[in-house]
């Protein structure tokens, strides 16, 4: 696509309005987060993704699935975006500028859904990569606040420059004026960084072994228990389904938005 093609109005349809991009950071050069418009009509729960895209060289909307990053309240839409070099959508998208316009799908759905968890004392988010998104909508959120006491961000990534939001999550999103006071004592952020010396440097499954997801909620169990705790697991394939395992060996059941379970997943790409 070329610039000329970003350039080019693009025209609502029936599933999908045209939204304008309002800011764009990037992160690395694999990363990239940027907020657009949100229509009035467009409702989400925390957690949903949604589709999203460029107009294609053929003529036609290419959209991809993405988790929006954003809480529910929010006046503007967020996400967070890998680049894939030759990939048919970020090729593109990882140039958008504010005031550009994308694609954005009428219906938002998933299962990273506080809905689709039983009620629970204390709530892991498991993260790989961009896996991260939902977990920033879901704790941005104040409802997770009333819904758990103790709520645990494990994002894991190759490198230190792939910790996204990792100022705002170190400062506990201080400064949000909605969640601060809550997230200041109930949120606890464990960064891994897997192929760079850093503090922590376990995939997810070591750290679950090791006991280091546990450390931030000492009065608690420092082992998974089905009775209080609750799971969601976003990311690499791999990491969702060695996690799922290992959960269901220890008595946990997976949840849907019609039988709320234990513990919830969704891939965030397919690799
Ligand atoms: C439910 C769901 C939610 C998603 N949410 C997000 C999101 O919030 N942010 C996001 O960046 N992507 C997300 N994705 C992936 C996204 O839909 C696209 O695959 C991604 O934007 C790349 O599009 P592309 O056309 O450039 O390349 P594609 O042809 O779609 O992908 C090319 C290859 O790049 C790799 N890849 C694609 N996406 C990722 C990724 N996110 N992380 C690591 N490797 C990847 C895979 O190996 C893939 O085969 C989600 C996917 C699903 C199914
Ligand atoms: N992020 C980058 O720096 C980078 C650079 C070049 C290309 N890319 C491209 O982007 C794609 C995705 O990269 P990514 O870094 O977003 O995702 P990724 O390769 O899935 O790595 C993200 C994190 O998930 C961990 N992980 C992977 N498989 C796991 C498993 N089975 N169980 C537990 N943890 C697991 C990784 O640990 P390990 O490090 O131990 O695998 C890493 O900490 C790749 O296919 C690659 O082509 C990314």
């Amino acid at each position: 696509m070329s610039a000329h093609a970003l350039l080019t109005p693009l025209e609502p349809t029936g599933s999908l309005t045209v939204e304008k991009v309002l800011s764009v950071r990037h992160w690395n050069e694999h990363l990239f987060s940027f907020t657009v418009t949100r229509p009035p009509s467009f409702r989400f729960r925390s957690g949903e993704f949604v589709m999203i895209g460029l107009m294609g060289d053929n003529g036609k909307p290419l959209l991809r699935a993405y988790s929006v990053a954003s809480p529910s309240w929010a006046e503007e839409l967020e996400f967070l975006s890998i680049k894939v070099e030759d990939g048919p959508l970020t090729s593109k998208l990882q140039q958008v500028k504010e005031g550009d316009e994308i694609f954005l799908g009428r219906k938002p759905t998933g299962t990273l859904v506080a809905d689709a968890l039983l009620p629970g004392r204390r709530l892991f988010l498991f993260g790989t990569g961009t896996g991260l998104a939902p977990w920033m909508s879901i704790i941005r959120d104040p409802d997770i606040y009333d819904r758990y006491e103790q709520v645990v961000v494990v994002h894991s990534v190759r490198k230190v420059s792939d910790l996204a939001y990792r100022e705002e999550l170190d400062n506990k999103l201080a400064g949000d004026p909605l969640v601060e006071d809550f997230a200041a004592t109930q949120l606890h952020y464990i960064p891994t960084v897997t192929r760079e010396p850093f503090h922590t440097s376990g995939r997810i499954d070591a750290l679950i072994a090791d006991g280091t997801i546990f450390a931030g909620a000492p009065e608690r169990p420092q082992k998974f228990d089905p009775e209080h705790d609750r799971v969601m697991l976003c990311g690499s394939m791999a990491m969702i389904k060695e996690t799922a395992a290992l959960l269901d060996g220890q008595g946990f059941t997976e949840g849907s938005n019609a039988n709320p379970g234990e513990y919830v997943i969704e891939r965030a790409f397919v690799g």
